[in-house]
């Protein structure tokens, strides 16, 4: 259809902005672009749609799937194309007019002097990490007295440098010359965007890593470039005025909807960028190693695969995730469950553990419905009680669907944190109810004067958790300090606590008599259940107790208990609700039904008892032992610390998934 292209009807929408005469200027102009990567591409789409006539551009790299987030031109149906070849078809395809000059060798100085000739402005598009090459680019335009723009992406934004001839270089503004690699780009990154508006809403700096060479990178950030970048095209290529050169910079977040225009005379030179230097590098030093998700060494190629890769993320008590997997064929697994009863307070009678392995027997069947198969459980006989053995037969069958709470399995996740304490509304309150019958209802704790009961029940219950031995030992053991993110505990930064308290208790945790200390001269456990339960106790927009119709008394109660509690969070998920569980009231009022003495402290066992009854009295219960699951649940915001969890193959008995 190349006939019925004609290129002044094509780009008429920009006349106006663009005067008919200046559209057949930019026709004749000629852009080389360096890079096709996340802001390469987006360029030269932009400023072909800009009616500019003529490119060289240059990549060496094909698409692969990480470039989906960002780059123009990464689509199925281009992976492992070569880069230069896809986006010259792309851009083919909106002027088939264009003269396209490729390089797909990249940049290098034998064909420096090909790829420059006969252009009227180069941009940049090359990797952040590219300095070397970005460096030897910059110098020969500046050679060649070839005006030269970079647009980095940086957050949700973007910080612009023009480099025009005559003006300050590139060498004189970063002063990159006899750096090492790490600090040339730590010098880069300060020189590109001095006022740093991207700082402040990194939520995983986890994913930033200069010296591994990554970081994180936004679509918006990237359009925002080109748009930015183009702009600064049409003014250089159209005479039409001043544009910032460097040490003058431009930066908009559209994330902070902030605009800076910086002046850093001297460049990195400049006392200013010396100091962030200097505080940059001594955070750099500071950043440790950091526990990210680790990643699958096996292939996730079947659906018992995919099935345990989602079911995994099912919730378990302090994130012990009491359960490994055997693979027997296509369509048969076993779990090999155990219990914490041993070793944490919280596990009485294992109880939480298999309430944990409810929850994953329903992750389980909803991910299996994913694959179009109906999961089968079957508890074994003659297993002690404390490893519990389920085994898990699948079977396709046309009738499955999806299950609607497929799509959450990833996202539900507990708060610790304050959520808003607007209450829920009735339907979301029937959606809830709907996801735990039958069998099972909801008891709502709702309203200022139940909700202040509950936290005065919390605020109690807290003394006990905060002054038994028992229970610290198990807070020693299940949070990782330091932490945004676990494997295999509690990251500290997701308890609940701020900053400061939590330096406190990481003290105070070294040591049973520093806890001891603290709690008998300085009311040690006041700030703690001020911040983890009194509080939160109010900021929510409910309470909920999640009550059977019979009393819970074998390991396969727990573990219908365990299935209604995931379809309730899940539902909580659906529904943009955030959800913490507050189980340990009802284990301390367990212990006291039981008559089991759970600690030396006769005060905690005596509060115990206290506490049992008040929790009856709010649930409106004779007895608890209908009580499958407690918590607090409101809209708010998404926690950025949480738990992780170990991987398949990690959770693989024989660590083989074939
Ligand atoms: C049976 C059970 C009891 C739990 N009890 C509590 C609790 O009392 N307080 C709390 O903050 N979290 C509690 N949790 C939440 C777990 O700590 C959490 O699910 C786990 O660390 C994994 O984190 P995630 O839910 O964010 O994926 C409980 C979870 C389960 C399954």
């Amino acid at each position: 259809m190349q006939e019925s292209f004609r290129y002044d009807e094509a780009f008429s929408r920009n006349i106006g902005w663009v005067t008919e005469t200046e559209q057949q200027w930019l026709k004749t102009k000629r852009i080389a672009i360096a890079g096709l990567g996340g802001v390469g591409g987006s360029h030269l789409l932009t400023l072909t749609r800009l009616g500019i006539g003529r490119f060289n551009i240059s990549d060496l790299d094909t698409f692969e799937l990480a470039n989906f987030n960002r780059q123009a031109g990464a689509s199925l149906s281009h992976i492992g194309r070569a880069k230069v070849e896809v986006l010259k078809e792309l851009a083919l395809d909106i002027n088939p007019e264009l003269d396209v000059r490729t390089f797909p060798d990249g940049i290098k100085p034998e064909n420096m002097d090909a790829f420059l000739s006969g252009i009227d402005l180069y941009i940049d598009g090359l990797d952040f990490f590219a300095i070397e090459a970005r460096r030897a680019v910059f110098s020969a335009c500046a050679d060649r007295s070839i005006p030269a723009v970079t647009a980095a992406p940086l957050g949700l934004g973007a910080a612009l440098l023009n480099f025009l001839p005559g003006e300050m270089t590139f060498e004189e503004y970063f002063q990159l010359e006899g750096a090492t690699e790490d600090e040339q780009l730590l010098r880069f990154l300060l020189g590109l965007s001095p006022a740093m508006l991207q700082m402040g809403y990194l939520v995983d700096d986890s994913r930033v890593d200069l010296n591994a060479h990554k970081g994180p990178s936004t679509p918006m950030a990237c359009e925002l470039c080109a748009g930015m970048a183009a702009s600064q095209a049409l003014k250089i290529l159209l005479n039409r005025g001043k544009v910032p050169a460097v040490p003058h910079g431009i930066h908009f977040d559209a994330y902070r909807n902030k605009y800076a225009s910086t002046w850093r005379p001297g460049g990195n030179r400049n006392p200013l960028q010396k100091l962030a230097l200097k505080i940059a590098r001594k955070q750099l030093s500071k950043k440790k190693a950091m526990t990210m998700a680790e990643t699958e060494t096996t292939p996730l190629d079947t659906s018992i695969a995919r099935i345990l890769d989602l079911a995994r993320w099912a919730p378990s008590g302090d994130n012990t995730q009491p359960w490994r997997f055997e693979i027997k064929d296509d369509a048969n697994f076993l779990i090999h469950a155990h219990d914490t009863r041993d070793n944490c307070v919280y596990d009485l009678d294992g109880r939480a553990s298999q309430t944990a392995v409810g929850a994953l027997l329903e992750t389980i069947a909803i991910a299996a419905s994913g694959e179009g198969m109906e999961a089968d459980f079957k508890r074994l006989p003659n297993v002690p009680e404390t490893l519990p053995m389920i085994e898990v037969t699948l079977s396709r069958s046309p009738e499955v669907k999806a299950d609607p709470l497929l799509p959450y399995i990833r996202a539900r996740v507990t708060q610790r944190r304050g959520f808003s304490s607007k209450p829920l509304t009735d339907e979301q309150k029937q959606a809830l109810e709907a996801a735990v019958a039958p069998g099972n209802r909801v008891v709502w704790i709702e309203g200022q004067g139940r909700k202040w009961q509950m936290a005065k029940l919390l605020f109690q219950n807290a003394q006990i958790r905060l002054t038994i031995p028992e229970a610290y030992q198990v807070h020693k053991n299940i949070i990782e300090w330091d932490a945004q993110f676990s494997v295999d505990r509690i990251p500290d930064q997701a308890v609940g606590l701020d900053p400061v308290a939590l330096k406190l208790m990481r003290w105070a945790m070294g040591s049973w008599e520093r806890v001891r200390m603290l709690n008998r001269y300085f009311a040690g456990t006041l700030m703690p259940r001020i911040q983890l339960d009194l509080v939160p106790a109010l900021q929510c927009g409910a309470h909920f107790i999640i009550v059977s119709d019979k009393p819970l008394q074998s390991i396969d109660d727990y573990f219908r208990g365990g299935r209604a509690l995931q379809r309730f969070w899940l539902t909580a998920t659906r529904l943009g609700l955030q959800f913490q569980p507050e189980m340990t009231p009802l284990i301390f009022s367990r212990y006291d039904a039981l008559s089991i003495n759970f600690t030396q402290d006769e005060t905690a066992i005596r509060s115990a008892g206290e506490l049992s009854s008040h929790l009856k009295t709010l649930a409106g219960l004779q007895k608890i032992d209908n009580i499958i699951f407690i918590g607090r649940i409101g809209s708010g915001k998404i926690p950025t610390a949480r738990s992780l969890r170990r991987t398949v193959t990690n959770l693989l008995n024989n660590n083989t998934l074939n």
